[in-house]
């Protein structure tokens, strides 16, 4: 294991966060990568990506927004050079299925010549409790463009220990693992699934892509989020990703968490409470 930091992009977000507790459990150095951090990291300010790779031995690259989003490609790619010029070893690259967006930007960063692994991740399970449905699910209705469209939701808690693996084990440069959790569910099971375990009355509803992109706007969400919000809904979640996949036992060798669980423990911490 090397002795040098490893870079954790998206330090402070859902996996990242989780992949920098794992890393300091093994006392292995961690350098947050975040807009806040000392050096800051900004995916829109190359000129302050050199400070941040110097003297880095791996990278847990997230991007923001999204790998799919316009131009994303290209700056993983040009961050991914930088990498390799700073004699960075491994990257470990989260990706989101089926986007042939993220395929590029995947490829593209292979390119740079560190060797990466790349983690192709489906929807998170943690969306409902530390993202943009959170406020939905305490208000207790779910309002969504999507319809019965099963999506086999993954653990932020399993993306983060098979990415710790990745850093840290030998045997994963080169590889490709597809994370889901062990079953699909439509946003309406899942939502369901919430409302079980805080004993809530949450619904869930489908609504227009016009009627969501509306909402999204009167809450003044950037028009790129939500371009990207509703590209994922209305095409990305058409059935092309509600196949399970088994990247998860591949590398952990057990069962990847499921929805229940996560909504069980997750209703005992009172987050969703309105
Ligand atoms: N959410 C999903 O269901 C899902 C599924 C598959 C793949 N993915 C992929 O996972 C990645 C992360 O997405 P997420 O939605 O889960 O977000 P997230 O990791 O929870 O996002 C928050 C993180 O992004 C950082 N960040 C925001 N803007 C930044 C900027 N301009 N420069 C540097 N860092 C910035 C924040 O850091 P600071 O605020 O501290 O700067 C924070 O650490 C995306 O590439 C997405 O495509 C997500």
């Amino acid at each position: 294991m090397t002795t040098n930091p490893t870079l954790v992009l998206g330090g402070t977000g859902k996996t990242g966060r989780r992949v920098a507790h794992r890393l300091a459990d093994l006392d292995v150095p961690v350098r947050l990568g975040s807009r806040a951090g000392t050096p800051p990291f900004d995916w829109t300010d190359p000129a302050g990506w050199d400070p941040v790779l110097a003297g880095v031995g791996a990278v847990y690259l997230t991007y923001q927004p999204d790998l799919a989003a316009p131009g994303g490609a290209e700056v993983v790619a040009a961050f991914a050079r930088r990498a390799a010029a700073h004699d960075v070893r491994r990257i470990v690259l989260l990706s989101g299925r089926g986007e042939p967006e993220a395929e590029h930007a995947e490829a593209a960063v292979r390119a740079a010549g560190v060797p990466c692994t790349v983690l192709r991740a489906s929807w998170f399970q943690q969306n409902f409790s530390e993202s943009h449905l959170v406020d939905p699910v305490r208000a207790g209705v779910v309002a969504l463009p999507v319809g019965d469209v099963p999506e086999p939701f993954v653990d932020a808690d399993d993306i983060a220990d098979v990415a710790v693996a990745a850093l840290s084990g030998d045997g994963h440069a080169g590889q490709l693992y597809e994370l889901t959790g062990p079953r699909a569910l439509t946003f309406a099971e899942a939502v369901a699934g919430i409302a079980a375990a805080t004993g809530r009355d949450v619904r869930f509803t489908t609504v227009t892509t016009e009627a969501y992109a509306a909402r999204l706007a009167a809450e003044g969400v950037p028009n790129a989020v939500a371009g990207l919000l509703t590209y994922l809904f209305t095409e990305v979640l058409d059935g092309r990703n509600a196949h399970v996949a088994d990247g998860v036992e591949q590398v952990l060798g057990r069962p990847a968490r499921d929805f229940a669980g996560y909504a069980a423990a997750t209703a005992v911490t009172g987050v969703w409470k309105p």
